[in-house]
């Protein structure tokens, strides 16, 4: 875990992070596929990694751009996963249109899923089975946030999806508005290269003891699903951990 001052340090620390995985992965294999993170706190990043003098350090032609979840609205309602990239990102670096795989919120979620779920598996060369771990067959990076009751995409606590081992993509009834959403499951999250959680906010502080000092129950604190993760928070975030 590594703390930063406050929000805009966590998302100048993950900007680099971005830089850094995608220059790796597009040397190693050619493209960078990453999934990126709903919410309000990826903002400041995706602002970043659009910035004139930032964007140029991203080799976009070879980028491909999943989503961690998505709400079931349409990509340009405000609530809209998508529609926060694409206004803070999308719409301000040279990213075909062709590399940009949204969820489609707009459409049935169960058929929604299935369909995400066989785009990965196309994208990953892994019609059957678990999602593979080698290189340029998995995400070589997912950005994830975490929500007040420990959360994280939209695996929700006391819920199926947190508990899934076969599937790549469900469809989820949220506790909160947007009720309906699609959501990543732990299996295909765990086998990215690297994760990245960004936690910003005394409103996480709990959340995030539980997820680091509470018990191991991920049932009750799905943030907890997810494997070898990085997590780069600030200090308000921060500030209910004891060590
Ligand atoms: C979503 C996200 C969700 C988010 C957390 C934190 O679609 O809402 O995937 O998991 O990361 O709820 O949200 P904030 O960044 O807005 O606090």
């Amino acid at each position: 875990m590594e703390v930063f001052a406050d929000a805009r340090a966590v998302a100048a620390a993950a900007a680099e992070a971005v830089v850094e995985s995608a220059n790796r992965a597009v040397d190693r294999s050619g493209q960078f596929v990453v999934a990126l993170s709903g919410g309000n706190t990826p903002r400041g990043l995706y602002e970043r990694l659009a910035a004139p003098g930032f964007a140029e350090r991203i080799p976009w032609d070879a980028v491909h751009v999943f989503w961690g979840d998505e709400r079931c609205v349409p990509p340009f309602d405000p609530q809209s996963d998508y529609a926060m990239a694409k206004e803070a990102l999308l719409d301000h670096v040279p990213l075909a249109e062709g590399h940009i795989h949204r969820i489609r919120g707009e459409d049935d979620p169960e058929l929604v899923a299935l369909e995400y779920e066989r785009l990965l598996r196309r994208t990953f060369v892994a019609m059957t089975g678990p999602p593979p771990t080698v290189p340029g067959a998995r995400f070589d990076l997912a950005l994830l946030g975490l929500g007040p009751d420990g959360h994280t995409a939209s695996l929700f606590p006391e819920t199926a999806a947190v508990k899934e081992v076969e599937r790549w993509v469900v469809p989820v009834q949220a506790p909160v508005a947007p009720y309906r959403r699609v959501s990543l499951t732990p299996p295909v999250l765990n086998a990215s290269a690297r994760t990245i959680f960004m936690v910003t906010g005394a409103e996480k502080a709990p959340a995030l003891a539980a997820v680091f000092e509470g018990p191991h129950d991920p049932s009750a604190c799905p943030a907890q699903a997810i494997d070898g993760a990085e997590w780069f928070v600030d200090a308000e975030a921060a500030s209910l951990l004891s060590g």
